[in-house]
């Protein structure tokens, strides 16, 4: 199946987290696709069943220029796709850019294979532990499909 993993990302973390379950996911065959915000267009969602959405939480929230992408996408591509939605925040926060993607996508009508995931910083680099997490949710992700 043809997957995207897209991301956004300033200082690297959920970069790193998109890369890992890329990794996982590719693993078993499957055609991925690993996108940076900066450097993608709606075009890349077109057509592909799997979106695995990562973001930076900013405030809360998901960074402006991430969200209007997203929002373009939907626009572009329509609803019937599948997601997974993935941030990357603090401890303790109980309500990440993940969520808020989760419930963009719901509200378009996009089925969600799981849960939200969050990863966890700590300072302003992953908890140790993460990056191992992140390749199993990919080949968590493989096993759902
Ligand atoms: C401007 C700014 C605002 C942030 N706001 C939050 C927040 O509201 N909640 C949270 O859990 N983390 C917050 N963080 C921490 C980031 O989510 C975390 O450092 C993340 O891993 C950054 O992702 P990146 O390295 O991919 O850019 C904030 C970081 C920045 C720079």
């Amino acid at each position: 199946m043809r997957i995207l993993v897209i991301y956004d990302t300033v200082s690297g973390n959920t970069e790193r987290i998109a890369q890992r379950i890329a990794e996982g996911l590719g693993a078993s065959g499957h055609q991925v696709s690993c996108r940076r915000q900066s450097v993608s267009g709606e075009e890349d969602f077109m057509g592909v069943p799997l979106w695995v959405i990562g973001s930076p939480t900013h405030w809360g929230r998901v960074p402006f220029r991430f969200n209007t992408l997203l929002r373009n996408a939907l626009k572009d591509a329509g609803s019937d796709h599948a997601f997974l939605a993935f941030d990357t925040r603090y401890e303790k926060v109980h309500s990440g850019a993940a969520d808020r993607v989760h419930q963009l996508m719901v509200r378009e009508g996009l089925r969600p294979l799981m849960s939200p995931q969050p990863f966890i910083v700590e300072g302003n680099q992953l908890r140790q532990g993460e990056e191992e997490k992140a390749v199993e949710l990919g080949r968590t992700i493989a096993s759902l499909l």
